[in-house]
């Protein structure tokens, strides 16, 4: 009997060939001309654009001018995506000038941030935001921005961020793959050193991933005093390090840093996973997460401290009436904006453009619906709160199109 081949497998493969060149490609050419352009340049001018500020609202008595110039070190698997949504739409309303980066939605993640990367970037450009994914490079980034930018970040437990990268980025990691058992999380935090290889392809998603993501070394033990040298540079150079586990007294915290309004900082959770796909971890596990992530545990537990001696500074009773008054008005919106069933899995989104991008091989992550009967006036406010990061980065005129045939590839080759 003569074997025969299946012309969809065949297919697959010849396109999957091809995607995989012209990526490769596109990668040797693109790291090679950010290499051959990062010349020392004159850091830009201290600009401040105008932006107009209501001052008539009892509620809200303006004494501060608004800060416009912004570094969000935009790190992984921490609720950055919707940060991000509140600074794209605060960027577009008040017209600041956002390096954006070229082609693809981060700034060659996982290679160090260079400011060549930035989408038409010609030396001597001054921006207002930088936003997007980076691995953190401050000199790099300082020279986009004028000397008063306020820089901000964003960390989260590395119990629960361990969690969520692992399962994330499985299929970017391989050696992963070779994990046994049901509980692949468990067996490898209960014996990392028998299946972590940190030379492997993308091993930093497994190991310290906050640390890596602000530019530092993610191999170091915790009583390496490089972790704590670490630790005090983010606290000189970071004004803000919010907390994402505590989301809402986090955005209150940077309301008041920036000296923006309740408005700005309204929100929809975007980017979640569904609630089946998030593995409950004992507090055994949690430990031997923590204790694995030596170097974040200690990081988060510095800013986690700094963090709530803010929230005091700030008043608790004034913060909790700030959070149920955020709360409030983001329900507001909600019964504005979303279709009743709120977050819905990818297949049950009816307009394409707000599907989120979603991980190799499974559809978890959550999107919305627009109601169908939005008032005028709330349109292009709900459109832009539930438009996932890819579309957003797309309107505003970045050229994702190698994010895009990977997306194809991902979805029609690989799943
Ligand atoms: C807001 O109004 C107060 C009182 O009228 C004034 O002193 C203050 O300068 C104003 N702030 C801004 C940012 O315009
Ligand atoms: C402030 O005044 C402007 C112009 O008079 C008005 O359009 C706006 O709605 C007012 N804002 C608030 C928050 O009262
Ligand atoms: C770093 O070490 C110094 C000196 O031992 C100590 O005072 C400081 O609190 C440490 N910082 C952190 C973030 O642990
Ligand atoms: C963060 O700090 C708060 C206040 O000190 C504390 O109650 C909480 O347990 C800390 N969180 C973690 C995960 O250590």
């Amino acid at each position: 009997m003569r074997k025969r081949t299946n012309p969809r497998l065949t297919h697959k493969l010849i396109l999957g060939t091809l995607v995989i060149c012209i990526m490769g490609f596109y990668c040797f050419t693109a790291q090679t001309h950010h290499v051959t352009n990062s010349v020392s340049m004159a850091s830009c001018a201290q600009v401040t654009p105008h932006v107009h500020v209501w001052n008539n609202s009892s509620a809200e008595k303006v004494t501060c001018k608004p800060k416009v110039n912004l570094m969000f070190m935009k790190t992984h698997k921490t609720g950055s995506s919707t940060m991000l949504n509140i600074l794209l739409r605060f960027g577009e309303k008040n017209q600041l000038k956002f390096a954006l980066p070229h082609s693809r939605n981060d700034f060659f993640y996982p290679s160090s941030f260079f400011r060549s990367q930035v989408k038409n970037y010609r030396p001597g450009l001054c921006y207002n935001i930088v936003c997007n994914h980076m691995r953190f490079n401050a000199p790099e980034v300082e020279k986009l921005l004028p000397g008063d930018a306020a820089f901000f970040t964003i960390l989260r437990d590395p119990a629960e961020l361990f969690e969520s990268s692992f399962h994330y980025y499985k299929a970017y990691v391989p050696q992963t793959w070779r994990i046994p058992g049901k509980n692949k999380l468990s067996e490898f935090l209960t014996y990392p050193n028998r299946y972590f290889n940190p030379e492997g392809m993308n091993s930093f998603y497994l190991r310290n991933l906050q640390f890596f993501d602000l530019g530092f070394e993610n191999h170091l033990e915790v009583g390496d005093p490089r972790v704590n040298e670490s630790i005090e540079y983010v606290a000189k150079r970071f004004q803000l390090v919010l907390i994402s586990d505590h989301y809402e007294e986090s955005l209150i915290l940077l309301k008041d840093a920036l000296c923006w309004q309740m408005d700005d900082m309204l929100f929809f959770k975007l980017n979640a996973r569904r609630a089946v796909a998030v593995s409950s971890m004992s507090p055994e596990l949690k430990a031997k997460a923590r204790e694995w992530n030596g170097a974040d545990w200690k990081l988060y537990q510095h800013f986690n401290a700094t963090f709530w001696a803010r929230v005091e500074a700030y008043g608790r009773r004034r913060m909790e009436e700030d959070v149920r008054e955020l709360h409030r008005r983001n329900a507001e919106m909600e019964a504005i904006c979303i279709d009743g069933r709120g977050a819905v899995v990818a297949e049950d989104i009816t307009d394409g453009h707000m599907k989120p991008w979603q991980p190799i091989g499974e559809a978890t992550i959550l999107g919305y619906n627009l109601r169908a009967d939005i008032p005028q006036q709330f349109s292009e406010l709900c459109r832009k709160m539930l438009t996932p990061e890819i579309q957003y980065l797309t309107d505003l005129g970045v050229n994702l199109w190698i994010t895009r045939l990977w997306g194809w590839f991902k979805d029609n080759v690989l799943s």
